[in-house]
C-alpha cells in the first residue's frame, strides 16, 4: 500500500483527549501513514494541556480561539483555515471526533475538497436539536457527510442503521476515552489537590460547562452543591472550572470563600483522571466525563435533561437528573445516605469497551484503503 496522509483535525480539550489514542496508534505504523495533526484551538490553554500530557506536536496550528466567540466565529475560521491546509497537502482521508464546531466545520471542509471523512464517535444523538446545543446538529451534519463512521457502541450503531448508513461503512469500537485513561494511568501523578481531598470521606467532583446550562441552570446546581456542603461536613467537593468566561464569573462568584468547595484551574487530564480516581460522586454535564467515571466505578448524577449516552442509564452508571435545585440537592442526598443505591450504581458495567478502541479504528482505516 502506498503511504496515505491522514488528517487528524480537533479543537478542544475533550476531542483531544479522544484522538490522541488515534493518533498514538497511528504514530505505530509509519510506514503506511503520514500523520497532519491539524489542531484548531478553538480551546488554547485547554487544548495545550492535552497535548502537553500525551507529548503530541501539531503540524498546523490554526490558532482560532477568541474570548466568548460565536459559533459563526469558530465555523468560519476554522473553515477557511482548513481550506489552504487541505488543498495544500491533499490528504487521503481527514479523521474528526464527536459534535463540536471544530469537527463539523473540518467535516464540511473536507466534503468541499470530496477528502473522505472517518467520524470518531459517530452515532450519537438525543434527536432534539437544541439539546445539547448546537452538539446535536453538529454529530448529525458530520454523520451526514461521513465515509466511515467509528461508533462507540451497538446502540449508537443502530442509530446510524435507523438513518440509512451502510453497515460497511460502521463498525463498534468503544470508547477512545477508555483508551486515554489506560494511557493517563500509566504516568505519575503529584498536585495539591490530590492531597486536601484525603482529609475528607467523601469527594465530589463538579464539572459544568455546556452553554444550554449558562445562567440559571448553573445558579440552581450552585446552590444545591452549597447546601450539601452546609450539612455535611465529610464531605469536600473539587471543581476545576472551565476558561469560558461565562462558568468563570458565576462559579467565583457564588462558590468561591467556601473552604470545603475547591475550585481550581483545569486540570490536566493525567491529574483530573487521578482526581476522579479518588472520587466518591461525580454531578456533571461533560459528555466525557459520563463515559469515563463508570471505568472508576464512580456513579454520576448528569446535569441535563436528556442525553445521548443512554448506555450509561441502562447500565446503571448514570442518573440523569436536570439542574432544578432541590432535584440535584436530594439525588446527591440520596447517594451520600443509601449505601444500597450507591452500590448499585457504582458496581454496574463501564460500558464503553476495554480500551482498545484506538486499535480498531486503525485496523479499519487500513481495509478503507485496500478496498
Ligand atoms: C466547546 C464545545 C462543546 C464541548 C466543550 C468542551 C462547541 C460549540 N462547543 O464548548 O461541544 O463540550 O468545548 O469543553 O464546539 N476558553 C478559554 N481557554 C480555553 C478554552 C475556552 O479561554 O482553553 C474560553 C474562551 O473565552 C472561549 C470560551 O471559553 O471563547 C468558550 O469556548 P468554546 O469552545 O466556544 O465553547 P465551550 O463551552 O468550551
Ligand atoms: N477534564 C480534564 N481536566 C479538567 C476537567 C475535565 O482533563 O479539569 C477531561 C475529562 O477527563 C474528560 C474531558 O476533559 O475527558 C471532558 O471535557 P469537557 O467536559 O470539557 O467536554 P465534554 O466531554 O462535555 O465535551
Amino acid at each position: 500500500m502506498m503511504k496515505k496522509k491522514i488528517g487528524v483535525v480537533f479543537g478542544t480539550r475533550p476531542e483531544a483527549i479522544k484522538m490522541a489514542p488515534v493518533i498514538k496508534e497511528l504514530e505505530k505504523y509509519p510506514d503506511q501513514y503520514e500523520i497532519l495533526v491539524i489542531v484548531t484551538a478553538q480551546h488554547r490553554e485547554m487544548l495545550d494541556q492535552v497535548l502537553h500530557v500525551f507529548d503530541i506536536h501539531p503540524t498546523y496550528d490554526l490558532n482560532v480561539m477568541r474570548p466568548k466567540q460565536s459559533l459563526s466565529d469558530i465555523t468560519v475560521n476554522v473553515m477557511k483555515g482548513l481550506e489552504e491546509i487541505f488543498m495544500d497537502e491533499k490528504p487521503d482521508m481527514v479523521l474528526v471526533h464527536g459534535d463540536t464546531t471544530t469537527s463539523f466545520a473540518a467535516a464540511l471542509a473536507a466534503y468541499y475538497q470530496q477528502i473522505p471523512i472517518g467520524h470518531v464517535e459517530a452515532g450519537l444523538r438525543t434527536y432534539d436539536k437544541y439539546f445539547p446545543f448546537p452538539e446535536e446538529a453538529n454529530r448529525q451534519l458530520i454523520d451526514n457527510l461521513a465515509d466511515l463512521f467509528f461508533v462507540p457502541t451497538e446502540l449508537t450503531k443502530s442509530n446510524l442503521l435507523n438513518e440509512n448508513k451502510l453497515e460497511s461503512e460502521i463498525v463498534v469500537t468503544g470508547n477512545t476515552a477508555i483508551d486515554a485513561i489506560q494511557y493517563t494511568k500509566q504516568l505519575s501523578v503529584k498536585h495539591e489537590l490530590l492531597n486536601t481531598i484525603q482529609a475528607y470521606d467523601k469527594t465530589i467532583l463538579l464539572t459544568m460547562h455546556r452553554r444550554e446550562n449558562h445562567g440559571e441552570p448553573m445558579k440552581q446546581v450552585f446552590k444545591a452543591i452549597k447546601r450539601i456542603v452546609d450539612e455535611h461536613e465529610d464531605v469536600v467537593v473539587v471543581m476545576p472550572v472551565h476558561l469560558s468566561p461565562v462558568v468563570q464569573e458565576l462559579a467565583k462568584d457564588m462558590l468561591s470563600g467556601n473552604e470545603r468547595i475547591l475550585l481550581s484551574d483545569p486540570l490536566e487530564v493525567d491529574v483530573f483522571h487521578k482526581v476522579l480516581s479518588k472520587s466518591y460522586i461525580v454531578l456533571t454535564d461533560s459528555g466525557g466525563l459520563q463515559e469515563e467515571a463508570p471505568a472508576f466505578d464512580i456513579p454520576v448524577l448528569v446535569l441535563r435533561d436528556k442525553t445521548e449516552r443512554p448506555e450509561g442509564l441502562t447500565a446503571g452508571t448514570l442518573k440523569v437528573i436536570g439542574t432544578d435545585e432541590e432535584k440535584v440537592y436530594q439525588s446527591i442526598e440520596q447517594l451520600l445516605n443509601s449505601q444500597v443505591i450507591y452500590d448499585k450504581m457504582s458496581r454496574a458495567n463501564n460500558p464503553y469497551g476495554d480500551g482498545i478502541a484506538s486499535v480498531t479504528i486503525v485496523e479499519r482505516i487500513q481495509k478503507y484503503f485496500i478496498k
